[in-house]
This record gives C-alpha cells, structure tokens and sequence, in this order.
C-alpha cells in the first residue's frame, strides 16, 4: 500500500488553528495527528477535548488520536465524542491492553498500540491481531521537534517480520523527528504512516513539503 502522512499539529501554531488546519485539509496529508499528553504519562500536557472537538469540526480528514496519558481506559468514549477515528494507547500505560483495544473498537474508532523506544517489538507477539495500528515511538514521546533515535530502523524492519509471520493488516507509523532526511529509510523498513510535526509546521511551505513526504515511493 501507499504509505500515508498525517501532520502533527503539536507543532503547528495554534494562535491560528483554522488556518492549519485548512492548509492539511488542502494538503496531500492523510490524517490529523493529534497528541494528548497529560503532565503524568509524559513531562508534558498538550491540549484535551474542547481542542479536538473544535479541530474536528473544521477537518476533513480522520483524526489519529495519540494518547500519552495514564489509565487511557477511562476516557475511550469521551474521544469517540470528540471526534476521533483512531485511537492509539501507550502499550506502558496499560495494565490490561487486550481489553483496552477491544474497548476502542466497541465504541467504534480503528485501535493501536504506541510503543517507547525501549519497548521491544517481541512484546505486541499476542495482541497484533487485535489491532488496526501500531506506532513506533521513534523519539521519547512529550515533545516535539526531538532527534529521532536511529535504532528505529531496526525496530521497524522487526515489526514488519512479526506482521508478515502473524497475517496482520495492521499500519505501522512512525513518530517522532521524522523528516525528508529518513522517511525514505523508513518506508523502505515497511512503514505505512510517517507522522511529522517539526519538519512540516516549522517550515515556509508546509503543504509543499507534506507532498515531498508523500511523492515518497
Ligand atoms: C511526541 C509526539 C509526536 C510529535 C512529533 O511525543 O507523539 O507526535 O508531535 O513531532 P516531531 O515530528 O516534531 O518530532
Ligand atoms: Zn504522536
């Protein structure tokens, strides 16, 4: 399949959201990427649901919802509210994954399983056929505008072997210091979602550069 990007709007400038969010919808960009952080999973928060609420009003576009939050379980629902159409949970964060997955599905989003840079591939050997997605952390998640971590690559290539080995149609995207300088690599190991923040939003032509990622083969 033709690999897919989806923009993360953690770096675009939120004093004019609707303007970013006019230029991705514009775009040849995929999805919405939209990281909720809450201050425990991560040093860091982000934004919560008024903020996705507001962003899917004016996208056209699925909204990929990545959440760097303890106890995801509790908010499933609430982000179906608010307009998610996938729903990705930190594979650390969860004490009873298989249920959390089957529970995104019930309430009707595509679920996936985020990794950290230090969780190896091996561990999702059980529960790959129960998701749609799986994000390979390639920075340690929080912020934006980070040094991707090389080992990736490696991490990525393992991940196709066990899909392939498994049956599974499940996307595997990648975020975090991706750009044009290792997308390429990337897509080649077998990734099928680049997510991006710094690379696009901190440029002068963000669409343009959404179209090299994309022009990608
Ligand atoms: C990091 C987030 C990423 C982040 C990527 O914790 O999960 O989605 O926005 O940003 P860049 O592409 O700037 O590394
Ligand atoms: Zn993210």
């Amino acid at each position: 399949m033709k690999h897919l990007v989806a923009p993360s709007l953690l770096s675009a400038d939120f004093s004019n959201l609707a303007k970013e969010i006019e230029m991705v919808n514009n775009s040849l960009a995929d999805w919405f990427h939209l990281d909720i952080m809450d201050g425990v999973f991560v040093p860091n928060i982000s934004f919560g649901f008024p903020v996705v609420k507001a962003i899917k009003k004016l996208a056209v576009k699925p909204l990929d919802v990545h959440l760097m939050i303890v106890e995801p379980d509790r908010y499933i629902q609430d982000f179906k509210e608010a307009g998610a159409d996938i729903l990705t949970v930190q594979y650390e964060a969860c004490v009873h994954l298989h249920r959390t997955v089957h529970s995104i599905r019930e309430a009707g989003m595509k679920a996936g399983i985020a990794l950290n840079p230090h969780t190896p591939i091996n561990l999702l050997e059980n529960i790959v056929s129960d998701v749609d997605l799986l994000l390979v952390m390639s920075v340690n998640p929080g912020f934006g505008g980070q040094k991707f971590i090389r080992n990736t690559y490696e991490k990525i290539a393992r991940l196709k072997d066990l899909l392939l080995r498994k049956n599974s149609q499940a996307l595997i995207e990648v975020d975090g210091g991706v750009g044009l300088d290792n997308a390429q690599q990337l897509i080649n190991n077998g990734v099928d979602v680049l997510v991006a923040g710094n690379a696009i939003f901190n440029t002068t032509d963000p669409a343009e550069i959404i179209r090299l990622l994309k022009k990608l083969e």
